[in-house]
């Protein structure tokens, strides 16, 4: 969870007209909604506020992936109506605005069961922001907006503002084909849809010209994206089998932008991984060695139930083909543990996948059942304490080779683009190529350049490191 609020600074010459507060919840995707809306507002006077109290407007851009992640909404509903009564009484009014997926798959029953709530509007939906305040405005009535057009949403939204930093997430497709038995996302972000590439390439210069040195590309599936190659743009790169462009092609254009230095991708399907974008990989230095391949588990019969259209082996080839184009690669992935009829024989295989793979991190998560999809349906749903059990026995293999991939950079000099400031003073913080967290003592004048660090050590969230003397001794590639 992330509170705009808390990372932007105040409005420069004085008092701001309105306030906001927006809370995100969920994915990266939503971080990027959130950063847009934001870039919405600030022309209609408002700017953000450190805290729900000091706004005129609250905006929760919510997130319905787990039954966790949705009671959160209706619990934060709950604890904002006092504070938006006391304002109202006080003559100023606070509107209260729900976004994002459980607005999308929830909107009438947010609207009915939470009246505090003047506004629902889904992902796709949030470009007409600046309308809806002012109907709201008008009307002081209730607006629900959860229509689905992707391609609106994008060419209506302003240019960006200034980035936070050097590194920026930069959204190229949205939705989701795959309907995996388990999964909202479908139903909550709608089919896949790819932005066009002449658009992404003049998001990223903006970006670049404000200082932006790493990209982040994000999509529910980020390698599904396809587009026609960009007119007068892209020369020397050639296109897939069928005329488009994909992933690979992309990454190439982005990587020939002046001031883009890194490129990363998130998060990727399996089926997705096509020879041009594990070629980019192999080829270009700029594209990081860090790859979110989710898999969800290692039993072919779990696969197939949860209808991921590929096997364990299909995974682990792929693997293999990855690591031949770049073999420093950071494999990192999801998990789910107790699918319904998931047996004991099913989780071993999961272990056995990731014993033989490798991660560099993961992500694990219970199953949730979750309304309206397949899976929520079927016989045989895991206990919570089996499922309890399995997440920590899957957590303990993943942290040891965590630990491992850590452990071996030590010694090693990584080129570390120092993002922030750290906790103690003279510290800088920033990520190495694998996107871990590193920490040194380095000067303010370093943020936002990339710098040959020397890894002195592992603690459990982060490397520590040393600047080094003189040119960089071992690049990103070098293993
Ligand atoms: N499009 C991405 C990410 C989807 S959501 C992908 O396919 O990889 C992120 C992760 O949440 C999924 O990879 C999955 O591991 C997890 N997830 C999705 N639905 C879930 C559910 N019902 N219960 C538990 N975890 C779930
Ligand atoms: Fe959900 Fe599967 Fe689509 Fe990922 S690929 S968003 S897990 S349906
Ligand atoms: Fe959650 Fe929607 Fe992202 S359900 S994970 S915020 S796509």
């Amino acid at each position: 969870m992330t509170d705009i609020a808390a990372q932007e600074k105040p409005a420069p010459g004085g008092r701001a007209a309105k306030g906001v507060f927006i809370r995100t919840y969920g994915c990266q995707m939503n971080v990027y909604d959130s950063e847009r809306m934001a870039d919405l507002l600030r022309p209609l006077g408002y700017r953000a506020v450190a805290a729900p109290e000091a706004a005129d407007l609250v905006i929760l851009n919510t997130c319905h992936i787990r039954e966790k992640a949705t009671e959160k909404v209706f619990s934060d509903i709950g604890r904002l109506k006092p504070l938006k009564d006391a304002r109202a009484a006080q003559g100023r009014p606070m509107l209260l605005a729900v976004a994002g997926c459980v607005a999308q798959a929830e909107g009438g029953e947010i609207a009915a069961r939470a009246p505090a709530v003047d506004m629902v509007f889904g992902p796709q939906a949030y470009h007409r922001l600046p309308e809806m305040l002012a109907r709201a405005a008008r009307e002081r009535g209730e607006i629900l907006e959860t229509d689905f057009s992707v391609e609106e949403k994008f060419d209506r939204l302003p240019e960006r503002s200034a980035a936070g930093g050097p590194t920026a997430f930069l959204t190229i497709q949205e939705g989701c084909d795959k309907f995996c038995a388990f999964c909202v996302v479908p139903y909550t972000r709608g089919s896949e849809v790819s932005r066009p590439a002449a658009a992404l390439i003049a998001e990223a210069e903006s970006l670049a010209r404000r200082g932006v040195r790493e990209l982040t590309l994000l999509g529910q599936n980020v390698n599904a994206w396809s587009a026609p190659a960009p007119a007068g743009f892209g020369a020397g790169i050639k296109p897939r089998k069928d005329g488009l462009w994909g992933l690979g092609q992309l990454c190439r254009a982005l990587s020939r932008l002046e001031g883009i230095e890194r490129l990363r991708f998130t998060t990727s399907h399996p089926r997705d991984m096509d020879d041009d974008i594990i070629e980019a990989l192999g080829a270009l230095d700029k594209l990081m060695p860090y790859l979110h391949l989710p898999v969800q588990s290692g039993s072919d019969r779990i696969l197939k139930a949860m209808n991921r259209g590929h096997t364990a082996a299909d995974y682990a080839a792929l693997i293999g083909r990855v690591r031949a184009a770049r073999p420093d690669i950071a494999l990192s992935g999801d998990f789910i543990v107790g699918f319904p009829g998931e047996t004991d024989e099913d989780f071993k295989e999961t272990l056995a996948l990731i014993e033989t793979l490798g991660y560099a991190s993961a992500y694990s998560f219970k199953y949730s059942r979750r309304p309206g999809t397949p899976a929520a349906g079927l016989p045989k749903q895991v206990p919570e304490a089996v499922k309890d059990e399995r997440l920590a026995a899957l957590q303990a293999a993943i942290e040891t080779q965590r630990r491992a991939f850590a452990e071996a950079q030590t010694g090693r000099v990584l080129p570390v683009l120092f993002e922030k400031k750290g906790r103690h003073s003279g510290q800088l913080i920033g990520r190495s190529p694998y996107l871990q967290s590193v920490h040194a003592t380095a000067p303010e004048s370093m943020l936002g350049s990339i710098i040959p660090v020397r890894i002195c050590g592992a603690t459990p969230n982060a490397l520590a490191g040393e600047l080094c003397e003189g040119p960089m001794t071992a690049s990103a590639r070098a293993v």
